[in-house]
């Protein structure tokens, strides 16, 4: 299951997203918002880290006007990495090595079409390890406020 999120900013994007993933027949579960009115990023942030965390979602997508506000504030729960990704490099890379769980974008940035493309890249590439396991160890241990 993919949990989905977005405020008025990202709202575009995350409905194009929605008829892609119907398209492939994955499962997912939309958070809202549900228009284009103005709302708060944070709470959809929550909703959807939340699910990830919990495991009650493999995996999340964000978006709002930049990406920016939204994965700052998913990536302040713990076992969250949320991506801004803007291209498709950044968005195979950030799945093989930093082991993204949300992929976050702005509806303000990129286009709907462009969302999608990034959004099946980065529901469909695997993580590394190796090397990068360590490195993402090393991250969760800044989280649990430990020495590296
Ligand atoms: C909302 O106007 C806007 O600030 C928000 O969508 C996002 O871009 C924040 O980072």
């Amino acid at each position: 299951m993919i949990a989905l999120g977005a405020d008025h900013g990202g709202y575009n994007l995350k409905e194009a997203i929605i008829e892609y993933l119907k398209e492939k027949n994955v499962e997912y579960t939309d958070y809202g918002c549900y228009s284009e009115e103005s709302v708060d990023y944070a709470v959809y942030a929550k909703q959807v880290a939340d699910a990830v965390v919990s495991g009650k979602a493999e995996k999340g997508i964000l978006c709002c006007g930049t990406g920016i506000g939204i994965s700052i504030a998913a990536n302040k729960v713990k076992g969250i990495r949320a991506a801004v990704v803007t291209n498709e490099f950044c968005a195979e890379m950030t799945r093989r090595h930093n082991d993204a769980n949300i992929l976050a974008m702005g509806g303000r940035v990129i286009d709907p079409q462009t969302a999608v493309k990034l959004a099946d890249i980065f529901l469909n590439t695997e993580f590394e390890g190796g090397r990068h396991q360590r490195r993402i160890d090393q991250i969760t241990k800044i989280e649990n406020g430990e020495d590296l």
